[in-house]
């Protein structure tokens, strides 16, 4: 029987409420499929660093590199200065484990009313890769002068040729295997690269070279576009069926996949995965803490419950993972009443346990 190691980070806020149930369906869908997890806990996040002033220590970071895979539930907390438990964990976490890819799925699931008019899960079915180690994320540069009238302030956007290849191997791979070409549902597996070659000619410049260079050379038969990615927020609100699969940079990424994710119901249902296709990946629902929501079991835990089936997908357990997916796909259409806190019709509970009894049949 396999049986595969994972770590669970339920963090802060809701985190541990729809951690608790992602846990739930993934016991359910291990026992059916026959395979084992073993699952252990990690306390990290702002109630740990409250207590302890500690964030996430290389010693902690080392031992996540002997699972075969991590399971987070959401960081931060609203006692504690923006960007420590950010950077001291989560990215920390993304960056020491090279999850050098960000998989956002923007999928409008049946039943699920979108704030765009006239859409239905049929145009509203794409995914987003966000470049998920480098750009303004690393860091590079500084203040000084701090406080004073002459304050400058720096931070840098850094790409490599080497950080942007990778990126793209793995989505042209990945928009060969899952494009809509791939799933019967168009003509082409189609890979758009967001960018902004006309400001950020350096950076997107190395973006748009490289991708049409590796396109030309390995992936001929993948369709490629370009988008701008202003250009871009206005396509995935009037007509997000052109879409297919999207590759950018880490913080137009992380822009656009809150639009996406609102498009498709909202963060109640956004799940993702940091993604090291050679490493550990962590798999995360994107929605955050939620603060006024934490203890109320009014949380939507569907987002964590298809990270969980994400995290599955990728250790090779597809048909667990897409009954997962089944059974969400079953809720949306037929039990829940809207994906927002409070406003599910179900206790957060009562949706994992919904979810844990349908996969189980
Ligand atoms: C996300 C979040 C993070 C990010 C924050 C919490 C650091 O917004 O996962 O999208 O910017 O990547
Ligand atoms: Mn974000």
């Amino acid at each position: 029987m396999a049986k595969y190691k994972i770590a669970v980070m339920p963090g802060d806020g809701t985190g541990p409420e729809v951690i608790a149930e992602a846990v739930k369906v993934l016991k359910v869908a291990s026992d059916k499929y026959g395979f084992e997890l073993d699952m252990t806990e990690y306390d990290l996040g702002g109630r740990r660093y409250l207590k302890t002033g500690e964030t996430l220590s290389d010693e902690t970071l080392d031992e996540l590199r002997g699972y075969d895979a991590i399971l987070l539930g959401a960081i931060g907390h609203v006692d504690i200065a923006p960007g420590i438990l950010e950077k001291g964990v989560l990215l920390k976490a993304r960056f020491g484990l090279d999850q050098y890819i960000n998989l956002r799925p923007v999928r409008l699931y049946p039943g699920v009313e979108s704030p765009l008019v006239g859409k239905g899960p049929d145009e509203i079915d794409y995914v987003v890769i966000r470049e998920n180690t480098g750009g303004i994320y690393t860091g590079v540069g500084g203040t000084t002068m701090k406080g004073t009238a002459n304050e400058v302030a720096v931070q840098t956007t850094v790409y490599s040729r080497f950080q942007v290849e990778r990126c793209l191997r793995y989505a042209f791979e990945y928009a060969r295997k899952n494009g809509k070409k791939a799933r019967g549902k168009g003509e082409h597996n189609t890979l758009a690269l967001i960018g902004k070659t006309n400001v950020l000619t350096e950076v997107y410049g190395l973006w748009d070279r490289a991708f049409n260079e590796i396109g030309d050379a390995d992936y001929p038969d993948v369709k490629r576009e370009y988008y701008h990615v202003d250009a871009a927020c206005i396509y995935m609100v009037q007509c997000p069926e052109i879409f297919d699969v999207l590759v950018t940079g880490n913080i137009f990424g992380d822009i656009i996949t809150d639009l996406g994710a609102i498009t498709q119901g909202g963060l109640g249902i956004a799940a993702g995965g940091n993604i090291n296709p050679e490493g550990v990946s962590m798999f995360e629902p994107i929605g955050g803490t939620a603060p006024s929501f934490t203890g109320l079991n009014q949380i939507n835990p569907l987002a964590a419950i298809c990270s969980g089936a994400m995290m599955l997908e990728s250790l090779g357990e597809t048909e667990a993972a897409n009954k997962i997916e089944d059974s969400v796909r079953w809720a949306t259409a037929n039990k829940l009443k809207s994906m927002a806190a409070n406003e599910m019709g179900y206790g957060t509970k009562e949706v994992g346990d919904m979810i844990a009894q349908k996969v189980s049949e």
